[in-house]
């Protein structure tokens, strides 16, 4: 079990490969035995009565709630709709919410629960590798606005995080590839041997063989629970090196109504050219950043943003919540496992290399 350790708000993440001892985790954390699974129509048909068996069967009461499989979802709109169901029906008592998904899933309902009577517990039962690895921890939940990503949300934890990774084996190659880029991000920001093991089993990491996934999970879970622990709030610096390749991705995703690029593929983009920024500013050995641009290449994920609007990706880097002092925030790395968090880079500079990127 991994620890995200938060004083009073802290919680244990479980890798496993099955929902059976869900109950027995959950046991000791005094939550509501009744309340609502959010996730998709499809995920609740092949994997609901795994999840669901076992607690109703420990004497939960659970209902299920499907919201349609798009990013989307992650809109206030979904947000009114998911509470307004929860008020007509929920009892007396706060529910439980488990969120069952991806990472759509997973910021909805935990903004769902921050909102919903001040505050519900929830737990987040991850579905996909990008969930697993990265947006299930750490209590970021939000909802996009057609101006920028997360522009809406809160800083509100889950009470447990269950990977059952057997799960992943249903996920699509996109998907794997695109949680593949968190994973990437990962070694870049804080561990090399990630990053090399990363090189040398790629094949592996994208069939999601047994090793490969406890590998990355083990690996980017630790790296995010030591992260969040310190830093929950993104106030010390330290929590803002998560958002390597973030500050290109999330405008390239928002400059694209959401729909061209999943998260993982935006952020791969993002983490080419930040790679790019910091060798051209001669902090990172360009090798390096070669190195980094030849991973991505090699899992299949894009590179350069063809054919979008430049204006629109400018406009939407304004809107991005990183954009601190009238600048961009970039983070950037200085050697493989290594990221500075900046926003002193000139803007000729970016506009140079943002160049490149924006064909
Ligand atoms: N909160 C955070 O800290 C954080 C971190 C990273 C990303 N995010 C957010 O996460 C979102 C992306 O999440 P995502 O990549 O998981 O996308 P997603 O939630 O849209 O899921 C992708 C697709 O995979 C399907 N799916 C899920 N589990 C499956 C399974 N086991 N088998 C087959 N299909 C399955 C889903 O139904 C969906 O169609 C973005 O909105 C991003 O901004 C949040
Ligand atoms: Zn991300």
């Amino acid at each position: 079990m991994i620890r995200v350790r938060l004083g009073e708000r802290s919680y244990g993440i479980a890798i496993t490969d099955s929902y059976r001892r869900l109950p027995e985790w959950l046991a000791g954390l005094r939550l509501p035995t009744q309340g609502w699974v959010i996730s998709h129509a499809r995920l609740l048909g092949r994997y609901g009565p795994a999840l669901l068996g076992p607690l109703r069967r420990a004497g939960w009461r659970l209902s299920t709630l499907a919201v349609p499989e798009a990013e989307s979802s992650k809109s206030f709109a979904m947000v009114e709709r998911v509470i307004a169901q929860l008020g007509r029906t929920a009892p007396m008592r706060a529910p439980l919410l488990i969120a069952f998904g991806g990472g759509v899933v997973g910021d909805l309902t935990g903004l769902v629960a921050a909102l919903f009577r001040r505050g519900v517990p929830y737990i987040q039962v991850p579905t996909t590798l990008l969930a697993q690895v990265d947006s299930g921890i750490g209590g970021k939940v939000g909802v996009d606005l057609p101006q920028g990503k997360n522009l809406v949300g809160a800083f509100y934890q889950p009470r447990f995080v269950c990977h059952n990774v057997r799960v992943l084996r249903t996920l699509p190659p996109r998907q794997r590839r695109s949680g593949l880029a968190e994973v990437i991000k990962y070694g870049v920001i804080a561990d090399r041997q990630l990053f090399a093991y990363l090189e040398q089993h790629l094949a592996a990491c994208l069939h999601l063989s047994p090793r490969a996934v406890r590998v990355m999970l083990e690996r980017s879970c630790r790296i995010k629970a030591a992260i969040v622990s310190r830093d929950e709030r993104e106030t010390r610096g330290v929590r803002a090196r998560l958002n390597f390749g973030h500050t290109l991705g999330h405008a390239l995703e928002a400059a694209t109504g959401y729909r061209r690029w999943t998260h993982g593929e935006a952020i791969a983009i993002g983490m080419c050219a930040a790679a790019d920024l910091g060798a051209e500013l001669g902090w990172l050995p360009r090798k390096d950043a070669e190195r980094i641009a030849r991973l991505i290449r090699a899992a299949g994920l894009p590179t350069r943003a063809r054919s979008v609007p430049r204006a629109a990706v400018l406009r939407a880097l304004r809107y991005d919540k990183k954009f601190i002092h009238g600048r961009p925030r970039w983070v950037l790395p200085t050697r493989i496992g290594r990221v500075v968090v900046t926003e002193r880079v000139p803007a000729a500079v970016v506009q140079r290399v943002l160049a490149r990127y924006l064909e």
